[in-house]
């Protein structure tokens, strides 16, 4: 049995408000991704940027252990996997400024209308998203969803708090897990289209004489 018991958190114990930086051995900006699925991205971008601390937070508790356990197989020292909900993380428990990015690569779309409010996309998780990255923090959004895409895009604009979006590319995969995450390898190997971009948040604003 591999032990879980370093990459595996739960965030009912988590301290309010929690610098994430303290869930790390080493001090390294932080990005959180919400929604890590099996885990793809955490595992093989801890590997790849040993200078950042990669942070996941998994509401599936079976997805959440599966995602720790790949970690810990890797003996990841700068990744950890949250178990529990990405709104309750930024709302009740992050303190502001505390992320370089945060990542969120194909959330659930809820297309039913009476289950919207389900989406993590919404007006209450941007606001929060903009509170808790540094000014010129980077959010990622990856969907295969164009709606859900656009609609999420018009709700970071009307807060306020993030630049214009910019698209990001990416390259043919050069080996078979060569994706950002699992559903962005099965979207593509079936020829779907992603939609991306990348938005960084605005500097503060300065209090006018006025305020
Ligand atoms: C469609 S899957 C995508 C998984 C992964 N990001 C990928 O691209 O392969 C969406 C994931 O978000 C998780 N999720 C949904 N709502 C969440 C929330 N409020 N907090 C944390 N995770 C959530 C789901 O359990 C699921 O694992």
């Amino acid at each position: 049995m591999v032990d879980l018991s370093t990459h595996l958190l739960s965030l009912g114990p988590l301290a309010t408000p929690c610098d994430p930086a303290t869930l790390f051995p080493s001090p390294a900006p932080v990005e959180l991704e919400v929604g890590s699925g099996k885990g793809l991205f955490l595992s093989s971008a801890s590997a790849t940027w040993p200078d950042r601390n990669l942070l996941g937070i998994e509401i599936a508790a079976g997805y959440a252990r599966l995602c720790a356990g790949r970690l810990a197989a890797a003996a990841a020292t700068n990744a950890r996997i949250i178990h529990g909900d990405a709104q309750i993380l930024l709302r009740d428990h992050l303190p502001a400024a505390c992320l370089d990015a945060i990542h969120v690569y194909f959330p659930d779309p809820w297309w039913k209308a009476r289950h919207r409010k389900r989406r993590v996309l919404s007006e209450p998780f941007l606001v929060q998203a903009g509170r808790v990255l540094v000014p010129g923090g980077r959010l990622h959004v990856w969907t295969d969803v164009e709606e859900y895409f656009r609609e999420s895009l018009d709700l970071a604009a009307a807060t306020g708090l993030f630049g214009p979006p910019a698209e990001e590319s990416v390259l043919p995969a050069a080996h078979d897990l060569d994706y950002r995450t699992h559903f962005e390898r099965r979207t593509r190997l079936a020829g779907a289209p992603v939609w991306r971009a990348v938005l960084r948040t605005l500097p503060p604003r300065q209090p006018t004489a006025a305020s």
